[in-house]
């Protein structure tokens, strides 16, 4: 009962978020930034001529990244209303099949070469049936492609973080919006201390959010805050999302040190 719920509030919560955070420009929608987000296991090139599924789409910056990629195909799940946006966001609107469904309700398409899931699963609470789902549509040999928050490397922000996350994710959106307006700022002087100073959390200060324009950065601390449900996964916890679902040579890396980027195989 309580997984539905959570289910239902967070799937709600990014509807109206994404229905107010509805463009995806600068770095933030940037093969630049997709690049970061697939090294070490693939490079944009990797994907050109597949067909591939996003689970998650929110607002379509992936998809489009995909397109920038050439992707033959893509499979669009988003089961939010950002629904609306996503379909009226993306280039390539005829390389495109877009479902209004949940991830779990995936058809089993079989001939799939690969699946991305970027800053989705730790946002639903038994993601089993999302990963069983994909390993369903995957082709043998296909592969799935995870982006997790990460547990390790975050101990400092998630102290920081989680007191504050049970008072703000039940803020309407214009107090929550006033909040991130005064927590932008101290936002903006870490970043410059990040240059000088070994502070937690650097490398992704340095290489990604100091590239993002404000407007994103506001977004990246408001989407921080909304969301009703967020799990921060540790490197063991990560590994056996996809073992568990039956994937093989799985890999896995910190990116910048405070998220996991997981990658397995449907076996051939
Ligand atoms: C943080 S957003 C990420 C959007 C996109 N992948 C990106 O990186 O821009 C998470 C998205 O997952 C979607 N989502 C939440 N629960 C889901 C589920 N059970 N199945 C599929 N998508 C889900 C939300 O509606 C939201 O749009």
């Amino acid at each position: 009962m309580n997984v539905i719920l959570h289910k239902d509030q967070t799937i709600k919560d990014f509807g109206e978020q994404w229905l107010r955070y509805t463009n995806s420009h600068g770095f933030y929608g940037s093969i630049e930034l997709f690049s970061d987000m697939i090294y070490p296991f693939l490079e944009p090139g990797d994907i050109k001529n597949c067909k591939v599924a996003e689970i998650g789409s929110g607002t379509g910056r992936i998809v489009n990244m995909l397109l920038e990629g050439g992707a033959k195909h893509i499979i669009a799940v988003e089961p939010s209303n950002a629904f609306e946006v996503l379909c009226r966001n993306i280039g390539q609107p005829e390389k495109v099949t877009y479902l209004k469904i949940a991830g779990e309700q995936l058809p089993a398409y079989g001939d799939l070469d690969y699946i991305f899931s970027i800053g989705v699963l730790h946002h639903i609470q038994d993601p089993a049936p999302v990963v069983d789902a994909a390993f369903r549509a995957l082709r043998p040999g296909g592969h799935f492609f995870v982006w997790l928050y990460g547990k390790e490397g975050n101990g400092v922000y998630l102290a920081l973080i989680r007191p504050l996350r049970v008072l703000t994710k039940h803020l309407p959106h214009y107090m929550l919006a006033s909040l991130v307006e005064i927590m932008y700022w101290p936002s903006v002087l870490y970043i410059k201390f990040c240059h000088w100073l070994p502070l937690p959390l650097r490398g992704y200060m340095l290489s990604i959010l100091e590239k993002m324009s404000p407007e994103k950065r506001r977004l990246i601390i408001y989407d921080q805050l909304n969301p009703s449900y967020a799990k921060y996964y540790t490197q063991f916890e990560a590994k056996k999302l996809l073992s568990d679902g039956k994937f093989v040579n799985i890999r896995i890396h910190h990116r910048h040190g405070y998220s996991w980027t997981v990658i397995g195989t449907k076996p051939s």
